[in-house]
């Protein structure tokens, strides 16, 4: 029994590796769609682009992309792979891992299975909240990966953002705002949670932008599940096979049972 309660207790502590992600900064939720071809499409266009000269995703090829996503594999060849790679191979770069570890004090992990790792609204979180921060060495910060080594990449897109600060009221755990007992006022404290693109810096707007970074994540949960379609579909068959099932052997049951009293 003891062994049986261990055992369940082990199977369910995945569903919870994930929630302590660390910090316990506001993460932004999206719905992934793996059914979305056009969205996946976009973001992988953006992840060669913008991500594979630094980032792997050694576990991908870009022909099973091409058949997942509905790609002509030519038009694969031609716009989605930069480097001389054949569209059999697995998308990986030419960057010395040492180098890269030298310059930006980490090496760029391979990405093909991030989405596991941090889950789909921490990565399109964390591509939203890079911000100005001149004490960094490439001048920015990130707020749910604080002091993270990677510059902000897509800032052409998205502009530059910086923290804004404000006093706000100070609230104790059952959120009452928080009086201070000799003047009787409320008590307050610096606040720097808002982020706020400056004007004119970035060439999409806030909403052009978090389609980008959707559509990003998107074929990033795509790369770390690539089969979540083909199983939805076979665990659907599975479910109503079951169900059929259960009605034939019920009346065979019947059939079996009716000449014993
Ligand atoms: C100029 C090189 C460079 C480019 C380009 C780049 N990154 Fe990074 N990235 C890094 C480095 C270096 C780290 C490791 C940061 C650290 O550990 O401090 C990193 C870390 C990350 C992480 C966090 C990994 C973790 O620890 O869980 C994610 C997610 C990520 N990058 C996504 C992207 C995406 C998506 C793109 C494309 C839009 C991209 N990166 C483009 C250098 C780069």
């Amino acid at each position: 029994m003891k062994k049986l309660f261990l055992l369940s207790l082990m199977l369910v502590m995945p569903m919870f590796a994930q929630a302590g992600g660390g910090s316990n900064v506001h993460l932004d939720s999206i719905q992934t769609d793996a059914t979305d071809h056009a969205s996946l499409q976009r973001g992988m266009k953006t992840f060669v682009n913008y991500c594979l000269g630094c980032h792997t995703a050694q576990y991908q090829r870009y022909i099973r992309a091409a058949e997942d996503l509905h790609m002509p594999e030519d038009l694969v060849t031609e716009h989605l792979i930069l480097s001389n790679q054949k569209v059999g191979s697995q998308m990986t770069n030419a960057m010395d891992p040492k180098l890269a570890a030298k310059w930006f004090g980490a090496t760029p992990p391979d990405l093909t299975n991030e989405v596991n790792l941090r889950g789909a609204d921490w990565v399109y979180t964390y591509l939203r909240s890079f911000y100005a921060d001149d004490s960094r060495p490439y001048g920015v910060n990130n707020v749910v990966f604080p002091s993270v080594g990677m510059p902000n990449v897509l800032a052409e897109l998205q502009g530059v953002q910086s923290k804004i600060c404000a006093q706000v009221p100070k609230k104790d755990t059952h959120g009452v705002v928080m009086i201070d007992s000799l003047t009787g006022k409320a008590l307050t404290a610096q606040s720097c949670d808002v982020l706020s693109v400056e004007a004119g810096t970035g060439s999409l707007s806030q909403a052009q932008f978090d389609a980008v970074s959707y559509d990003l994540t998107n074929f990033m949960s795509y790369m770390a599940k690539p089969y979540k379609t083909d199983s939805q579909r076979i665990g659907m068959w599975a479910i109503l096979f079951t169900m059929l099932m259960t009605v034939v052997f019920y009346f065979l049951k019947k059939e079996f049972w009716r000449d014993v009293h």
